[in-house]
């Protein structure tokens, strides 16, 4: 959760610490710190609060020199203080660490050191690390091996980056389980380390991602991986699309905002060179999914967290109703502890656009013990959960830096909806027709999303008249219920309104009650086949005095009588209309947000990548 950026090269590394701290800093921000080497001692400023403080605090302090780590912190042990700021040092200071993760074996460890008479200066578990590898120090290994020794000791997942005072001339890294990517920058005569692409973009696209259990020795001249063992690891090198450009607000308030509008281009790219209009066929090579294969499935699972899992909720329903394969969702969090029933005929479909999220890895791994083939549509290249899957689909979306996932949640609807279609055509379970009208539905997609979106001025009005509300209720059903949950989970995130998706038919069975003329109903009714059904709930919403906000096809009459507010959307085919019916509600929460003056980017006590159980 926390972002790690280090430098080591003939440049000062104070700015490309700081700048690649501010690409990160949406992963975690309650404090944030940096060490520079300068001469031969490491200086350290470190500051509470956002990454601002500690830009502040530098233009007063200045530092420069090299090599250089720094760190935004998610707190988890201690409060967010500048004495419990990351980097952490040594009892000499001349060894500094930066950490994500949780050491779960520390209150131990620290009782270890303490008995060795280490004091302790923060309430981190972290601050352990950086007395054992000063322990190994002591006795005389150098500090690759100091490192690797304590590495060995720690229990937990983690990301870890430090760097000594007497060994100027590397840094050394680790990956130890999910706790979050390490990721290694090669750039020439420097090089980078941090916890996500964006923030060494400015930098290179050339980068090697570290896998659990390995670590790395960081110099000028080049890098080398080797397991936590010691063994010597080649290198498989990516070579990263996107831009430093594609990671800046641009003409936008914020990056939600720009997110929103880039779903034209994302969903544009998520199609590029997968849809085979002339033949009526979907590709997705990077699945190697052969006929047999695509026979032998019974099952599909989807695991996901979040807004992932809505998306993969109805990714259900497009595939039960394309490929007619039994799916069932399972949220990341519950899946291990399940006692999932997996063979070697199930699928484990993980959703996740970091590829990092500890609660979807770990059910991928449960699918991995226990047979299942596993597969995943993730944004970023290289994640975890890309590299360890039997196939995976790419969304293409472009790094999502706002905290609320807008992008990378309509993307997987379609790279869904396409592998629906490919399997039902590999299993020869639809009719070349119905298969040629379902992909040549797909190239209106990106079109739809452009004409929902240029209404975001009406969008904006509504947000207006909903800006004080202090509950919110949003009612759907069949494809487009997700999309009630995951409208509901976008408000009350950014905005702090409390917001709860429902599915429509249970609203007389409970929620009903609470319905009266303070109580917001947001309704999806666009015309897909369950419309005449939302007609009778909105109604019964209406009755009971509630304002009915909703959610309707161009031309619906019918619907446009029954509410106080309408976001339209565009004729879209009902498979696909959830892709059209999340961007209003994705604009309604971004707005209430921004004119509730809100951090929409980093809204309190959330993180982009979830690298925590
Ligand atoms: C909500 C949101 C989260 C994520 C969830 C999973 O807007 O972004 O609910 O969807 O934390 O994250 P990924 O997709 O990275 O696995």
């Amino acid at each position: 959760m926390c972002g790690i950026v280090g430098y080591i090269g003939p440049r000062d590394a104070t700015p490309i610490i700081l700048n690649g701290l501010k690409r990160l800093e949406y992963r975690g921000y309650d404090s944030a710190g940096l060490a520079i080497v300068v001469e031969d001692r490491i200086e350290v400023r470190r500051d509470a609060g956002k990454l601002a403080r500690l830009e502040e605090l530098v233009r007063a302090e200045p530092v420069s020199g090299a090599p250089g780590i720094g760190h935004t912190r998610w707190a988890t042990h201690g409060s967010p203080s500048v004495r419990n700021a990351h980097p952490h040092r040594g009892s000499n200071g001349r060894v500094v660490v930066v950490h994500n993760g949780i050491v779960e074996n520390f209150l131990e460890l620290r009782d270890e050191l303490r008995a060795e008479g280490v004091q302790f200066s923060s309430d981190t578990d972290t601050e352990t690390i950086v007395h054992l590898v000063e322990h190994h120090l002591a006795i005389g290994h150098d500090l690759t091996e100091a490192a690797r020794r304590t590495f060995g000791q720690l229990q937990g997942a983690h990301g870890i980056v430090l760097m000594s005072a007497d060994e100027p001339d590397k840094i050394v890294c680790a990956r130890i389980g999910n706790a979050g990517g390490v990721v290694l920058g090669l750039g020439e005569g420097e090089n980078f380390i941090a916890s996500d692409i964006p923030a060494i973009l400015d930098h290179t696209r050339q980068v090697v991602f570290l896998e659990s259990r390995q670590m790395a020795v960081v110099r000028r001249e080049g890098v080398e991986i080797t397991s936590l063992d010691g063994v010597p690891v080649t290198m498989r090198g990516n070579v990263i699309a996107w831009d430093a450009a594609a990671a800046e607000k641009g003409e936008y308030r914020h990056f939600m905002q720009k997110e929103i509008h880039e779903q034209v281009r994302s969903l544009t790219d998520t199609l590029a060179g997968r849809v085979d209009l002339h033949e009526g066929r979907i590709r997705l090579p990077e699945l190697n999914l052969t006929p047999d294969q695509a026979c032998r499935i019974r099952r599909i699972l989807i695991t996901a967290c979040g807004t992932a899992a809505y998306a993969g909720m109805v990714g259900k329903i497009l595939i039960e109703k394309i490929a007619r394969i039994p799916v069932e969702v399972q949220i990341g969090s519950e899946f291990r502890y399940s006692d999932p029933i997996v063979d070697e005929n199930t699928v484990v479909l993980a959703i996740s656009q970091s590829g990092e999220t500890a609660d979807t890895l770990a059910a991928m791994e449960e699918g991995r013990r226990k047979g299942a083939v596993l597969w995943s549509i993730v944004n970023v290249v290289g994640s975890q959960a890309m590299r360890i899957s039997d196939g995976s689909i790419s969304m293409q979306t472009g790094p999502e830096i706002g905290v609320a996932s807008t992008k990378a949640f309509t993307a997987p609807l379609v790279d869904q909806y396409m592998l629906a279609i490919l399997l039902a055509d590999l299993r020869g379970t639809l009719d070349e027709k119905t298969r040629r009208a379902l992909v040549a539905d797909l190239r209106l997609i990106p079109d739809l999303a452009g004409r929902t979106l240029e209404r975001e001025a009406e969008v904006e009005k509504v947000a207006w008249a909903l800006k004080d509300v202090r509950d919110c209720l949003y009612l759907g059903r069949g494809i487009n219920m997700p999309i009630a949950y995951e409208g509901a989970l976008k408000l009350k995130e950014i905005s702090y309104i409390h917001a709860e998706g429902y599915p429509a038919g249970e609203m007389k069975h409970g929620p009903i009650a609470l319905i009266d003329e303070n109580m917001p109903v947001v309704c999806l009714a666009p015309k897909d086949p369950w419309h005449e059904k939302m007609i009778s709930q909105i109604q019964q919403a209406r009755a009971r005095g509630g304002t009915v906000i909703a959610v309707a096809t161009d031309g619906d009459e019918v619907v446009a009588d029954q509410a106080d507010h309408v976001l339209w959307v565009p004729v879209t085919p009902w498979m696909l209309s959830p892709v059209v019916t999340a961007i209003p509600l994705q604009m309604l929460a971004y707005h209430i947000a921004a004119i509730r003056g809100l951090d929409v980017d980093q809204p309190r006590n959330l993180a982009k990548s979830v690298t925590v159980e």
